[in-house]
């Protein structure tokens, strides 16, 4: 764990972030041509007892927190690798966004190294983020935020380690030991549906897409009951496919291996369970996680098969690779009648043509709901998990209808971002419900400046600023 110190003035050992704006004052006797406070630039410099780095914000209209997480991990990543041991970062005019500075200080330094070979292994030599600010009248709000950020980063990272572990590893079982790890560590209750049970209470769907492999699927509930007796929960539901082949419907080997990040809404509700009960915020909210492996084993489920989810609406297979949204169904369905929440967000990495509509940095979110969608573009720009809404309507509603069951698993080949945000709304009834469609930005391919490739944790955040909202705590 890297500590965090906030101070007034200037430390006169370690190195040194400096933040500069594209046409503001520049570093003494450096011409504009070396650096000019572009986004994303740097300028390392030399003096005495340690080393200054600049980092460009950029035009400073523009300069948001996410511009200022962004430079400071750029920061961090690049002294890391230098072998630094103790940042600060020189907040001056920016230490309203200290959250957003420690955050990103913190997510830059995660990697996944632990299967490497120890010569293989890139030192992690940082021990200490400073923030350094200019009027000590601050200090004690400025603290508040860096260690609210340290928080919510270190759960980020945690949740991003749980997300690179490979599908052997982590199979639904093991998850639900972590869940269970977890809820022992803070005031959660944990309650874990194995195969069994599952097929006992009629969970059909979770049953059917972890058929087809030999590790059996589970289901995960993690309760946090700390709001007022008369207010009803926020229910989280978090796709966790540990490894998604496709199943009979297989994919390509292209790519193949991405599939053990399908995982990561799942991981993402964990996580915001941990930091919501770490930060012991008071409110009440439930984490469900459906968790299988989607594989195509002698009993796998197949195209053609119907299905009764949770509660008796039928369900058409035509493809096998629509899981996500099968279990999902599952956990809709069972969470609005058993928690009866005030609002309900799922999370999941849905659909690859989600990822052609918007790419790879922004999520889909899909909502009928005003209110959820207020919340959830504020809880975006609050944490830079960036949303952008699409549709969800009846015409795209009428695509999956089915002529043998009560809806079928997949609709036509276009607008299949919102088909299956559909198909999910019918499974949510009348509650008010978002749904977040991660595929795009779930994971890195590539490393950024600012972060390492593989998980990037996206959605952790996001949702306690969104249960924040919802349950009107302050921030
Ligand atoms: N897990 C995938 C979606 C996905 C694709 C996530 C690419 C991240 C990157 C999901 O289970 C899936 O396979 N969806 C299919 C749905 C189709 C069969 C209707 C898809 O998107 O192709
Ligand atoms: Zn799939
Ligand atoms: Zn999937």
């Amino acid at each position: 764990m890297t500590a965090i110190e906030v101070v007034n003035g200037t430390p006169d050992s370690g190195d040194l972030v400096e933040f500069r704006t594209a046409g503001g004052p520049r570093p003494a006797g450096i011409p504009e041509a070396e650096f000019s406070g572009a986004k994303g630039t740097t300028l390392l410099l030399h003096r005495d007892g340690g080393r200054t780095l600049f980092a460009g914000l950029g035009d400073v209209a523009q300069a948001d927190g996410e511009t200022l997480r962004r430079a400071a991990g750029q920061a961090v990543r690049h002294l890391v690798r230098l072998g630094s041991e103790h940042v600060t970062l020189m907040a001056g005019e920016w230490s309203h966004h200290a959250r957003a500075l420690v955050e990103g200080a913190i997510l830059a330094a995660y990697q996944f190294d632990e299967f490497r070979p120890a010569d293989a292994r890139r030192k992690n030599s940082l021990r200490t983020v400073r923030v350094a600010i200019d009027s000590p009248e601050a200090l004690v709000s400025v603290r508040t935020e860096a260690e609210n950020g340290a928080l919510l980063a270190e759960v980020t990272n945690e949740a991003r380690a749980l997300g690179n572990q490979p599908p052997n590893r982590l199979t639904p079982e093991a998850l639900a030991g972590r869940a269970q790890k977890l809820a022992g560590a803070h005031r959660l209750t944990c309650k874990i549906w194995d195969a069994r049970k599952l097929d006992r209470e009629g969970f059909h769907g979770i049953v059917s897409v972890g058929k087809g492999s030999a590790a059996e699927p589970r289901l995960i509930a993690l309760e946090y009951m700390r709001g007022s007796r008369r207010e009803k929960p926020v229910l989280l539901v978090g796709k966790a496919v540990t490894f998604d082949s496709g199943g009979l419907c297989i994919k390509g080997r292209e790519g193949m291996e991405e599939m053990k990040w399908d995982k990561m809404g799942g991981v993402a509700v964990l996580g915001a369970m941990q930091a919501i009960a770490s930060l012991k915020l008071p409110v009440s909210v439930i984490g469900l996680i459906p968790a299988a492996e989607n594989m195509l084993g002698e009993k796998a489920w197949r195209p053609s098969d119907i299905i009764e989810i949770y509660g008796g609406k039928t369900v058409e297979i035509l493809n096998t690779d629509a899981e996500g949204r099968i279990i999902l169904a599952d956990a809709l369905s069972y969470g609005r009648q058993h928690y009866q929440p005030r609002a309900i967000i799922d999370i999941a990495t849905l659909t690859g043509a989600c990822v052609v509509a918007l790419g790879q940095s922004r999520a889909g979110l899909f909502t009928d709901d005003e209110h959820l969608a207020g919340v959830l573009a504020k809880a975006a720009a609050r944490s830079g998990d960036a949303l952008w809404r699409l549709p969800i309507g009846e015409d795209y509603d009428e695509l999956i209808k089915s002529d043998v069951a009560a809806v079928k698993n997949i609709g036509p080949r276009w607008g299949g971002a919102s088909t299956a945000a559909c198909f999910l709304r019918r499974f949510t009834e009348d509650v008010p419900w978002a749904h977040l469609d991660i595929a795009g930005v779930a994971w890195l391919t590539k490393e950024k400046p600012w972060m390492e490739a593989g998980a990037t944790g996206f959605g952790v955040r996001l949702l306690v600023e969104a249960v924040r909202g919802l349950s009107s705590v302050p921030a």
